[in-house]
Order: C-alpha cells, then structure tokens, then sequence
C-alpha cells in the first residue's frame, strides 16, 4: 500500500529551481511528468514509471494558454488543483508539484515561441496549427526551468511524444524524454482529461474509436491497402455515431510519414469527433 505524505507545491520558478538544486546537490536524479491536471489513473501511470528511474518526482499543472485556438476549451477545461493533489498524495510517489500561474509562465510582452517541424507535420497539425508550437514552447520551458533527467509523456498524445522528443534533441537539451504506453477504459477507451466531457450516448460511441484503430490496423496486416484499411475504418466511425473524423492514418512510427506497406514499425492513429468532443487515440502496428 503506498505511504500518504504531504505534497508540496512550488509556485514559481525560483521555488522549483531552489527544491531542485537541494536534491541534485544530495546527488537525485529528477524526472518531470508534464500535465495540465484533471490528472486521471494515465497520468499517475506516467508518474509511476517515472519513479522507477528517477529518485525525485517532480508533476508540472499548467493548462497551457499556447496550446488552444481561441475557438477551443481552454476555459472550460477541467482545473481542481485540489483533487489533483489528493490523487498524487494517496499514490505517494510524487516529491513536488509545480504549478505556476499563467502570469509566471508567460510574463508581460512574452513574445517567443518555439516553431516546429518534422514529426509535427500533417495528422494533429492539419486540424490544430497552432497547437504543436503552442506545446514545443511550455515543455521548452518547463524542462529549462527544472533541469530533469527524465521527462515522461504518455504514448496517447503520440505524434506530441516525437515532437517533444524532437525537440530535446535538435535544441540539446541534455534529458531522456519517455514515452508510458496508454492506459484505457475496459472497453478500450484511452484514458482522456476531455473524457470528462462526454455525455452517456456519446460515451458509447468514442469505445468504436479503439475498436476502429484495431480494425484498420487487422485489415492492413491481412493485406487490405492501407488507403482502403483507413477509410473502411473512417466509414465505421461515421456509422457509430461519430460526427467527424479528422483522420485515421497508418503512418512509419517514427517519422509519421505516410506508407505503402507494412514494411516497418507502423503505428495507425486517429482524430474524431462527437459533438463538441475531439478524440484521438492511437495504436502501435
Ligand atoms: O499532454 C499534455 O497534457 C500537454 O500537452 C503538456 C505536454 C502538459 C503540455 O502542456
């Protein structure tokens, strides 16, 4: 059973920077899991395997302004720093939170802002451009601000696992970046902070999002070209319910260049909408 203790909180830069320098100096290592709250059993996977390699446990709340369009929930996304700090105490593995304010982030006249490229092109990008720059330029910052050995991303926000990923390497900044493989509902839906936004009906109909990904991936490994195993799959998605479906693509997996075959590590990913909701979620091949 894990041990309850109480969680402190640093509010600013200063305040991590100082716990941090007292845990490198005693010779931990430290590991950072990125999170905008609203935290749920995938992030506490995320916070689990970073204590596997890291002595220090640092989870960073900040629902990140740069990462939403003006049109999407960047108000209405769920923030209860409360309930957040009771789950990560009862897990009892997390050493700090951070959870600067919006006004500590990005100080008056802020005016920088990563740009992207590379595994950032296509699939999220086509529908949300502003959204990969918008992620590239908090992470920056969050892992200049801690200084981690380890950062951890869930592989459910897969093309941004690469981007981040991408990131540290083309800017040398000296951390591991690892992926924790989604955690789902029993019926195969990936554990979401937007899942909190679906109706009863609606909670039906995202389960046929994994079953769909499932679905292309079977027909493309039995042979079905891969532009008919995704559209058979994005016809399914439109046929139980779903609204809209930005895309189902199989893509290389480490580049996320589209394919002509299954001749490498492939991974088939998915964007869908039901009413106001977006999901995405994704497969290894
Ligand atoms: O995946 C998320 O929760 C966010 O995009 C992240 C990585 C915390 C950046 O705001």
């Amino acid at each position: 059973m894990s041990s309850q203790k109480r969680l402190e909180t640093a509010s600013n830069v200063l305040e991590l920077r100082l716990r941090v320098r007292l845990w490198r100096n005693k010779g931990d290592r430290i590991a950072l899991v990125p999170t905008m709250g609203a935290l749920h059993e995938g992030h506490l996977a995320l916070v689990k395997a970073a204590k596997v390699k890291a002595e220090r446990v640092v989870v960073s709340i900040f629902v990140n302004p740069a990462q939403f369009a003006p049109h999407e929930d960047f108000s209405r996304y769920p923030r209860d720093l409360a309930k957040d700090r009771a789950m990560l105490e009862l897990q009892g593995v997390t050493d700090l939170i951070y959870a600067p304010e919006g006004r500590d982030m990005y100080a008056q006249g802020f005016a920088t802002r990563v740009s992207v490229d590379g595994p950032a092109r296509g699939l999220e990008t086509d529908f949300r451009p502003h959204f990969f720059s918008g992620v590239a330029t908090v992470v920056a910052k969050l892992f200049l601000q801690c200084a981690p050995d380890f950062a951890f991303f869930g592989e459910k926000d897969y093309q941004q696992l690469l981007v981040v990923k991408r990131l540290a390497r083309d800017l040398d900044i000296p951390l591991e970046v690892i992926g924790v493989p989604t955690i789902r509902e029993a019926d195969g839906l990936a554990l979401s902070s937007r899942n909190a936004y679906l109706q009863p009906e609606q909670r039906k109909i995202a389960a046929c999002l994994n079953r769909a990904l499932r679905a292309a991936g079977d027909a493309a490994r039995a042979g079905t070209p891969i532009p008919q195993a995704e559209s058979e799959a994005t016809a399914a998605l439109l046929n139980a319910g779903f609204d809209r479906v930005d895309y189902i693509a199989i893509r290389d997996a480490e580049t996320l260049a589209p394919l002509h075959s299954l001749d490498r590590p492939a991974r088939v990913l998915a964007a869908a909408r039901t009413g106001a909701v977006r999901l995405i979620d994704n497969m290894a091949l």
